[in-house]
């Protein structure tokens, strides 16, 4: 009973993502999951890390919030309590060192009270499923409940990360609060931010969101005939903190937390907004041969600019590099030959 299988790899993460968040045991550190169901989530992190010294989960269905307590109880955990309410509402003002808001769908009813609850400095990690809204199938509704104006079509799924990332930065600026990305990504039918939300300070650079005028554009061809955003056009991740996560073990699914941390790490090397796709690139240059993802990436490096594949999309890669740069590539590589491609990526 409200147990979501397919989302056993993102709590591989959550694991991995606390405990490289807070290195340290748990001192008086709380933790809120707001929407808890039967406690999966909350529940591993709560006895996979041991970061926290209270942990509270908060759930309305009665019948789940009795399985989860059970939970709590089998796995014998001290300092967890499980209560049923409603998490829109509940107020604990600056109480909390971490937050997450797992929802059915769009975040956005949660998170006043999810800013209302973290301490300053304090991490907030929000799942939204809601992607034919985030992703621009639903364009009318992105406007309506994010205040922006989504890409639509392939980079319609990383348009959803950065809107709702700018979102979450214009909610939290209300407060007086800036965020920073940690760990924020793309995975099969959701995005999951994690952000450490602390005080502003009025000598801070203005944050990094900005909307995107295909006329001036010069990233990656987002397919747009207007202007679209706003969004978060800085990092999705610290690369001090991908560089200290490690795949839990035993996890749901080993190989793949370990495959995509080992991506994470790479990619934080690259705040680049937006992916290239060689397949795209090649039709667009006319050229017969998409060259290699793992050739763009060496002759990019080589020429100077960041360079790595994405978790975002298999067989795509993100730069710094300026798009002539990006397509001068293309060229060259498709001159060398397919042998050589081949021994580039080797
Ligand atoms: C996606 S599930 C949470 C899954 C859970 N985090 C996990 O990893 O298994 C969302 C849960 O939020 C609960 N929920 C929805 N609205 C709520 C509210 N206002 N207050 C508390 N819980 C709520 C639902 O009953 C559902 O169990």
């Amino acid at each position: 009973m409200f147990y979501n299988a397919a989302m056993a790899l993102d709590r591989d993460l959550s694991v991995a993502f606390v405990r490289a968040a807070f290195p340290e045991g748990p001192g008086d550190r709380r933790a809120w999951e707001m929407l808890a169901a039967t406690g999966a989530r909350g529940l591993r992190i709560a006895h996979e890390t041991r970061r926290f010294a209270d942990v509270l989960l908060t759930e309305r269905v009665p019948a789940a919030v009795a399985v989860a307590r059970a939970n709590a109880d089998a796995l014998g955990l001290f300092g967890v309590r499980v209560e049923a309410a409603d998490a829109s509402v509940l107020a604990a003002p600056a109480a909390f060192d971490y937050v997450d808001l797992d929802p059915f769908g769009s975040p956005a009813p949660f998170l006043p009270a999810a800013l209302a609850a973290l301490r300053p400095g304090g991490v907030l990690a929000i799942t939204a499923t809601d992607m034919m809204v985030l992703a621009g199938v639903q364009r009318g509704a992105a406007e309506r409940r994010y205040g922006s104006t989504p890409v639509r079509g392939r980079l319609g799924p990383e348009g959803g990360l950065r809107l709702l990332i700018a979102y979450v930065a214009r909610e939290a600026a209300r407060r007086g609060s800036g965020v920073r990305p940690l760990l924020c990504y793309l995975h099969d039918h959701h995005v999951r931010l994690h952000v450490r939300v602390a005080p502003a300070d009025p000598t801070d650079a203005p944050p990094p969101v900005a909307r995107i005028d295909p006329g001036t554009w010069t990233g990656p061809d987002l397919g747009l005939a207007g202007a679209a955003g706003p969004f978060w056009l800085g990092p999705l991740f610290d690369p001090a903190l991908t560089d200290r996560l490690v795949a839990p073990e035993p996890a749901a699914r080993p190989r793949e937390a370990a495959r995509l941390i080992a991506a994470f790490r790479e990619e934080a090397r690259v705040p680049a907004p937006f992916y290239y796709e060689p397949n795209r690139l090649a039709g667009g240059l006319g050229l017969a041969e998409p060259p290699a993802p793992d050739a763009f990436v060496a002759a990019l490096r080589q020429a100077g600019y960041a360079a790595a594949r994405t978790h975002a999309r298999a067989g795509a890669f993100r730069t710094l590099a300026p798009r002539s740069a990006v397509e001068d590539a293309a060229r060259r590589l498709a001159g060398i030959g397919h042998s050589q491609n081949e021994r580039v990526r080797a």
